[in-house]
């Protein structure tokens, strides 16, 4: 019989702990499955936080059907702090916050939503309020003990500190308090999280900010915030580092904080297809009928959720058009025709002259052998991979198809 047991059972913990060596240091390995949904206050409110808004935008996301269509975290984020009291224990701005964090994390789990926070690997987040540094395992208790389900971890102020091993130092202290938080990393890429964060966190930035445009840079100084197709080009060789579990994370969305029709729904669907997380950065409590239609769109949700959670690739670039396409559980395929450009483009896609193969699993979309049949996500259109596709794509649109290989249908010859 295996004593080891024995004795933990009897109390000698600290007997039982020596025995079998200190913990492995581990993040929570359930959570994050797939790429989390939900929102964050920082894209459109920035340091305009309070209990009222994120009260007020959890009743949104249920009233609105984004809670159905399976968003679940509210994401507080710079600015909710106050500073730290005597003990160092940080507390949230009394102001904003009057009710504290804690009533603020039980009103959203008797909605059914997690409530998320944000703080920073330094001394003082990049608004300047008390950061984790050299605070993390009593912050991480702390969070705990509110009832916190995901904490964004930023990276300014942190002159001469190691990335790997900071964001390490907060794994662990979230793991020793016992709670499982979804941990998300964001240090904007710039240490390659890629490489050495799948065993750290659940997701980690892989860019500076996002920018609600198209195709802009816009400088700040020392750097600079970035629209969607410059993010979106800057994820290719990531591919592979993503998965269930560790997501690159392109950023939260800017649908419905100014961008066109068009342009949210190309945002949102690539998004989805890369598996990024899918956290809305809008108003939720007065969307437009469009913007709620464009971020409750459950098949294009399902694409990022699909539990194969392999990443989508570039698979054709003819200038201005590109084919994107990501395999999907049960052969099923994900494939997007996006117009980049400024022009409306007319096309007629041959799905038999042009058969997508990815090499990193081993998928092709293989017409020529297989019949496929396809729905798109945005129009509800149906067809056939027997049949070439006739695409109309105005200016910076997207159309999106699912494709099925069709039951029975024999290999062609
Ligand atoms: C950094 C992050 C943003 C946001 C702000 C808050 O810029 O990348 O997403 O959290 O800090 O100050």
């Amino acid at each position: 019989m295996n004593a080891r047991p024995l004795l933990c059972v009897v109390g000698l913990a600290m007997a039982c702990f020596a025995a079998s060596g200190p913990a492995k240091a581990q993040k929570f390995d359930q959570l994050a499955q797939t790429p989390p949904l939900g929102w964050n206050s920082w894209n459109r409110f920035a340091c305009n936080v309070s209990e009222q808004l994120i009260r007020e935008t959890a009743d949104a996301m249920v009233a609105s059907g984004m809670r159905e269509a399976d968003y679940q975290y509210v994401n507080i984020d710079d600015c909710w702090q106050g500073g730290r009291d005597a003990q160092g224990n940080i507390y949230p701005d009394p102001r904003r916050f009057p009710s504290g964090i804690k009533a603020l994390a039980d009103s959203l789990h008797a909605k059914g939503l997690k409530l998320g926070i944000y703080s920073d690997a330094g001394e003082k987040t990049c608004g300047g309020f008390p950061g984790g540094r050299g605070h993390e395992f009593q912050d991480a208790r702390t969070y705990a003990a509110w009832g916190v389900d995901y904490l964004k971890y930023d990276w300014c102020n942190t002159e001469g500190m190691n990335a790997a091993s900071s964001y390490a130092t907060m794994r662990d202290a979230l793991h020793a308090a016992g709670r499982p938080i979804l941990f998300s990393i964001c240090e904007w890429g710039e240490n390659k999280p890629w490489e050495w964060a799948a065993r750290v966190g659940h997701s980690w930035r892989t860019t500076g900010d996002i920018f609600p445009c198209w195709n802009c840079e816009v400088g700040h100084g020392t750097w600079s915030s970035l629209g969607v197709l410059r993010i979106l080009d800057r994820q290719g060789p990531l591919r592979k580092y993503s998965g269930p579990g560790h997501w690159n994370d392109m950023d939260m969305l800017e649908v419905g904080n100014g961008m066109g029709e068009d342009e949210d729904r190309a945002h949102f669907t690539l998004w989805s297809m890369m598996d990024s997380p899918l956290i809305a950065g809008n108003d939720l409590r007065g969307m437009s009928d469009s913007v709620r239609h464009t971020l409750t769109n459950r098949e294009v949700i399902a694409l990022g959720q699909d539990p194969l959670g392999v990443q989508a690739f570039r698979a054709l670039a003819d200038g201005d058009l590109e084919v994107w396409a990501k395999p999907l559980a049960n052969d099923e395929w994900a494939v997007a025709f996006l117009n980049r450009g400024e022009v409306t483009l007319r096309n007629s896609y041959d799905w038999l002259r042009y058969p997508i193969g990815d090499g990193q699993t081993n998928r092709n979309v293989d017409a020529g052998r297989l019949e496929y049949h396809w729905t798109e996500l945005w129009t509800h259109a149906t067809g056939s991979t027997a049949h070439a596709l006739e695409l109309t794509l105005p200016p910076h649109a997207i159309s999106v198809y699912r494709l099925a290989p069709v039951a029975g249908a024999k290999a062609r010859p």
